[in-house]
């Protein structure tokens, strides 16, 4: 009896350690990979977390990074332990002293710009795109996160920021700085990337740009459905099958008529290959209960700008342009 308690008493840190890895796939991997080896978010190394305080995962996961793919998650507090866990795999959890780190910003600046600029960038906005693979300028294998990311200055303290920059990440490309920074260079450069700070405000948004488009039509639906296919063809775009929203086929209440145009797709795919994330375009038809039709298109400038990509972001305004030009001419809009 007391052999079996013993047992179950064993055997629960790798039951919790199992939760963890649950957690982790269910959550996480898609973007931080299957071994934690990163993909669209930052490799998650056990000698990566080493550097992390828990206090500093658990904000990272509430808070995500806004504007940088990475989204907030509403895990319970055992969830939330069990991932770490999972993610420290053994490694004990770094101890920072809680002082906050006073500095002089102007020479902090300076020493940014030295160093850290080319990478993390002339505002602190990180890399273009985000992630390892698909991220190829300069040959980087990791996109360099954004140290302005407000998420990211709530979650961190100054003292690991400090510990980071003088001890680099192992696996990585930020590499240790303790020869070129002193103790007092580093505090400098910690107060100037402190400076970035914005005090938060409880269920602020970052997005002003509406999820979607959505237009009226004065026609029934099988009417707006037909001038639609048309204006897509007349707007030399391609008509792919429809499909209906619901598996229920004879729900004829809402249809997404889809199209592409080749010629676009093919300087969009290299500008990005994410863009292909759209495609093929899509606009929903639907009868609202008050009977009126009408007709959503997404607002890919929207969808795209988690992406942080001034290319992306400037095709998705013109692909905007172009949808909203066609929609407005086939339902007769002006
Ligand atoms: C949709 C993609 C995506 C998902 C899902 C995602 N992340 Fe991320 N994560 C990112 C990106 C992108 C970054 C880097 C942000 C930047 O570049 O500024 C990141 C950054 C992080 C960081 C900061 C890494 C560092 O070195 O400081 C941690 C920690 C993290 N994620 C943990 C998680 C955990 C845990 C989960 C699951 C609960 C998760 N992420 C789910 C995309 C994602
Ligand atoms: C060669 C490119 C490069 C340079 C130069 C560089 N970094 Fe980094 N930095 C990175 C990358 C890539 C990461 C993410 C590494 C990882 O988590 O695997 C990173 C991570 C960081 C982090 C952790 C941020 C987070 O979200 O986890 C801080 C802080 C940081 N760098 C500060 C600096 C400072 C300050 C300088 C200048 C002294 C600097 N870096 C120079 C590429 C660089």
């Amino acid at each position: 009896m007391k052999f079996k308690i013993l047992t179950i008493l064993l055997l629960l840190p790798l039951f919790s350690f199992a939760g963890g890895k649950t957690v982790y796939q269910d959550n996480c991997e898609k973007c931080h990979g299957f071994s934690q080896q990163g993909f669209l978010g930052l490799p998650l190394y056990r000698s990566t977390i080493a550097n992390h305080t828990d206090d500093y995962l658990k904000k990272t996961i509430k808070y995500g990074r806004p504007g940088r793919v990475m989204p907030e998650f509403d895990l319970s507090d055992t969830q939330v332990t069990e991932l770490i866990q999972f993610l420290r795999s053994g490694l004990p959890e770094p101890k920072y002293s809680d002082s906050p780190i006073t500095g002089n910003t102007d020479r902090g600046k300076y020493y940014y710009e030295r160093y850290c600029t080319r990478c993390h960038g002339d505002a602190l906005q990180g890399g273009e795109g985000v992630g390892v693979y698909l991220y190829w300028q300069n040959n980087q294998a990791v996109s360099p996160p954004a140290l302005a990311n407000q998420a990211f200055l709530h979650s961190a303290s100054d003292q690991m920021i400090k510990h980071i920059i003088l001890n680099g990440i192992e696996n990585s490309e930020m590499s240790s700085y303790a020869n070129k920074l002193n103790d007092e260079m580093a505090n400098d450069m910690v107060a100037y990337i402190r400076s970035h700070e914005k005090p938060m405000v409880d269920g602020e948004t970052p997005d002003d740009e509406p999820l979607s488009f959505i237009y009226e039509s004065s026609k029934n639906m099988k009417d707006t459905i037909s001038k639609l296919k048309k204006g897509a063809t007349a707007h030399g775009f391609e008509l792919h099958s429809s499909r209906h929203l619901t598996q229920n086929h004879s729900d004829r209440k809402q249809l997404i008529v889809r199209f592409f145009n080749s010629d676009n797709v093919i300087e969009f795919l290299k500008i990005d290959q994410r863009l292909g994330l759209i495609l093929p375009l899509r606009a929903t038809v639907m009868e609202r209960e008050d009977k009126k039709v009408i007709v959503v298109i997404e607002n890919y400038a929207y969808t795209l700008k988690h992406f942080e990509n001034q290319k992306m972001n400037k095709a998705a305004s013109d692909l905007n342009k172009q949808m909203k030009q066609m929609i407005e001419a086939a339902l007769d809009i002006n």
